[in-house]
């Protein structure tokens, strides 16, 4: 398999399902790649998981790219999707595609996404016009946790699932190369997958989406604030890294290491001159 680009991804749709993880700097990149996964997204997650902050909201241009270009220089085969964080795109058109162009730009990413359904299809038009492709995201959008009220499950009712399947479907017909569904009804997702010509990328939207994203971090089990009902923890590296860090700490207390092999002799003659 060669290079993996957004027109790769949308013709995957109908004939293998999708990888997506997120990716937040050079080394998870190279782990990633090592696994075979499609595509990294430089999450705005970032947010939550490596900087520490309890949404998504203030996360800015400037540190998202900082990301992306790690993720970028880790990334060989796989697409590389850049975040546009919260404000980078609702203010205006004209702004939205001035810093869509710059995770290509600068972060050398091959696509962006960004949050929200029929009130961004202007964005996502002049983005895609600007030659930059687009991932689309709906569902729980947790760029609007202040107006949602908390990290919830979407589309439960009637009405919002057909307010969701027209929202995907003006992102697709806008030229979004696949829409992310977060956190909806299995049976939606399934419906949703069927209209759309472009993959969904599911995130706790059951098994039918033509591809699947996790954060890397819920997978490896390396962040415990927060643990969504629709992650599967593949491993516990974080319970891993305390055990391996205690005992080097206490290695260190002990004396125990560095041992000899460990630590770079000297020249007898030289070392004897030193010391004289
Ligand atoms: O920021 C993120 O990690 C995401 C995925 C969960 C879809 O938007
Ligand atoms: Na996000």
């Amino acid at each position: 398999m060669g290079k993996m680009t957004a027109p790769a991804v949308a013709a995957a749709k109908g004939t293998r399902r999708i990888t997506v993880l997120t990716a937040y700097d050079y080394a998870a990149a190279r782990l990633a790649e090592a696994a075979g996964i499609d595509v990294l997204l430089v999450g705005d997650s970032l947010a939550m998981v490596v900087l520490g902050h309890e949404d998504t909201l203030s996360v800015t241009m400037e540190e998202m790219l900082h990301h992306v270009r790690a993720v970028a220089r880790g990334a060989e085969k796989a697409l590389v999707v850049a975040d546009m964080p919260f404000l980078s795109y609702q203010v205006s058109v004209a702004e939205a595609v001035a810093n869509a162009g710059r995770f290509l730009k600068e972060g050398r990413a091959g696509a962006v996404k960004l949050e929200g359904g029929r009130e961004v299809v202007p964005q996502v038009r002049a983005i895609v016009a600007a030659g930059i492709p687009v991932l689309g995201h709906v569902g729980l959008t947790p760029q609007h946790v202040a107006a949602l009220g908390g990290f919830r499950v979407q589309s439960k009712t009637a009405e919002a699932a057909a307010k969701l399947l027209e929202d995907a479907l003006a992102l697709a017909e806008a030229g979004c190369f696949g829409v992310v569904l977060e956190c909806i009804p299995g049976p939606v997702a399934a419906r949703v997958t069927r209209a759309l010509p472009v993959p969904t990328i599911g995130i706790g939207a059951g098994p039918d989406c033509d591809g699947q994203v996790l954060v890397f971090h819920d997978v490896l089990g390396l962040y415990d604030r927060l643990r969504p009902r629709f992650v599967k923890q593949y491993a516990e590296l974080g319970q891993q890294a305390v055990e391996a860090l205690t005992q080097y700490a206490d290695a260190v207390r002990n004396l125990d290491f560095p041992g000899p092999e460990h630590t770079f002799p000297m020249d007898p003659e030289a070392l004897a001159a030193f010391l004289a």
